[in-house]
């Protein structure tokens, strides 16, 4: 199986790596696991308050190659994007980008689930109610 050179790439040169404070109000962590593989994945953004606009994005994936090139291309994705659009990055995004094979997918919905996480507790920590999001897949 041939995997794509964007793949590779995010994989060996993985971007934005790191963890943000996580008592800093405008910081969202989302922290999710994939009950296919027992990988987990944290994904973190930074808000601008005023804009809503997402400043900054960091990751860190215990887990396997797609998983890693998925949150790496998330967090490339998100910043400068605003909350609202950052909701609507779907797991598809990621497969297609990266050319997953579909025993990958679920790599893939790990990623914009741990989006959805550190959207949600960015809203939780700034008093902000909960979005309920269906089951992805
Ligand atoms: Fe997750 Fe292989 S099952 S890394
Ligand atoms: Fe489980 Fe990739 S996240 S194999």
């Amino acid at each position: 199986m041939a995997y794509s050179e964007k793949l590779i790439d995010h994989y060996q040169n993985p971007k934005n790596v790191g963890t943000l404070d996580k008592s800093d109000k405008s910081v969202g962590t989302g922290l999710v696991g994939a009950p296919e593989c027992g990988d987990v994945m944290r994904l973190q953004i930074q808000v601008d308050d005023a804009t809503g606009i997402i400043t900054d994005a960091k990751f860190k994936t215990f887990g396997c190659g797609s998983a890693i090139a998925s949150s790496s291309l998330a967090t490339e994705w998100l910043k400068g994007k605003s909350v609202d659009e950052a909701l609507k990055v779907d797991n598809m995004d990621f497969v297609e980008e990266l050319n997953l094979p579909p025993v990958k997918i679920h790599c893939s919905v790990l990623a914009e689930d741990a989006i959805k996480a550190a959207i949600n507790d960015y809203r939780a920590k700034n008093g902000l109610e909960q979005i309920k999001f269906e089951e992805s897949v």
